[in-house]
């Protein structure tokens, strides 16, 4: 059965040559569907829309399902890095209006979906299914899918945060490790920082858990500047760094950023040690620095979100000593192209 004889129809858009109305059309969608997988969602706007669906060093294809009425009620995403890492592997997200659920909509993009990993050569599709939405869940088990990595989305009120906790891991930085200085900056990240923090990245996409069989992507200086430059379109960020005074060189990290249309929430974005320089408390040092920085700066602060594998131990040690506690949990999932062909099979005999 085809997406048509659903009385639905499937167009591939592209961001930029969308008119207003049919892209506030389709943010509206995606808030509708955001609002019910996080508990504290606040709506995007069109500009924040457009600045999160279009990360740097991404290859895109993007579709939505319109009813009779032409109004979206569905889309789908499928991306892959462009430096040619993880090649058997492409990334899906699939989400469908709660009201046009079950009427075989999302099998019909899993379809589209397969086709474009075949086209490609790749032979597993990943993504995310959230436990507040049991729909995704349901969906993932019927078509034959696995999840393979729990994330924890977490959170505390800035109220609570322990202003001298965060100071003590600050004040004990320099007898616990000496010969490293933190120092905290806004904006983009300084030029002469940059091969540094570009080796972090790359060290926290190989240390940090993920699923086994993902690789982590290549990170060079320009494109940790192009990325840090596209996010701060919408975004204002601190980012805390642990410098090696002898060499020069960034030893970790840890960002606050807050979005300018919801500034009362800090999403902590990263946080990192390179495995050489950990085992000294840098990573209390470099919390506890953003931390105090953004408590100075950004007065008018609510809530702090974080999200963990929940077999990061070390990572999960620090933000639970801070206060954050679990909200919700996203778990990664895959399913096999050979897999989906089956269930695509057996439904369309
Ligand atoms: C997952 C999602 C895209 C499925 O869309 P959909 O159009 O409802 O999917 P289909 O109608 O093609 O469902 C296919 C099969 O999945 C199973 N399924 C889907 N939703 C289900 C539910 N709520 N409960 C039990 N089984 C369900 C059924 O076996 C269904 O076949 P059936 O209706 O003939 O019994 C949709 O629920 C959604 O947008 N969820 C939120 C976003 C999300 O989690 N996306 C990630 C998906 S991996």
């Amino acid at each position: 059965m085809s997406i048509a004889d659903l009385g639905y129809s499937l167009h591939e858009w592209d961001i930029d040559a969308l008119d207003e109305d049919d892209l506030q059309a389709i943010v509206d969608l995606s808030n509708e569907i955001r609002a019910e997988t996080e508990p504290r969602h606040t709506d995007l706007t069109a500009d924040e829309f457009r600045m999160f669906v279009d990360t740097p060093g991404q290859i895109r294809r993007r579709f939505v399902v319109r009813s009779d009425a032409d109004r979206p009620v569905a889309l789908l995403g499928t991306h892959y890095a462009d430096d040619g890492s993880n090649p058997q592997r492409l990334r899906v997200t699939m989400t469908v209006a709660p009201r046009h659920r079950r009427r075989g909509i999302g099998t019909r993009l899993l379809d589209q979906a397969a086709g474009i990993a075949r086209d490609l050569g790749r032979s597993t599709l990943t993504g995310e299914v959230s436990d507040t939405v049991a729909a995704g869940g349901a969906f993932l088990s019927a078509v034959g899918g696995k999840g393979t990595l729990d994330h924890h989305l977490s959170s505390l009120e800035i109220a609570d945060l322990d202003r001298d906790l965060l100071q003590q891991w600050v004040d004990q930085g320099p007898g616990r490790a000496p010969g490293y200085s933190v120092h905290v900056f806004d904006g983009n990240f300084p030029e002469e920082y940059l091969d540094g923090l570009a080796h972090l990245y790359l060290v926290l996409e190989r240390d940090m858990p993920t699923p086994d069989g993902q690789e982590p992507r290549e990170w060079t200086p320009e494109l940790v500047h192009r990325f840090m430059e596209h996010f701060l379109q919408g975004t204002e960020a601190l980012t805390a760094t642990a410098i090696h005074d002898e060499s020069g060189q960034a030893a970790g990290m840890s960002q606050l950023v807050r979005r300018t249309a919801d500034p009362g929430t800090w999403i902590v974005t990263t946080t990192m040690v390179d495995p050489v320089h950990r085992g000294h408390g840098l990573g209390k040092w470099v919390k506890g620095a953003v931390n105090l920085e953004a408590l100075d700066r950004w007065t008018d602060g609510e809530y702090q979100e974080t999200g963990n594998a929940v077999t990061n131990d070390a990572m999960l040690g620090i933000n639970q000593a801070m206060g954050f506690e679990r909200e919700y949990t996203m778990t990664e999932v895959e399913l096999g192209v050979d897999q989906a062909e089956k269930y695509l099979a057996s439904r369309n005999p």
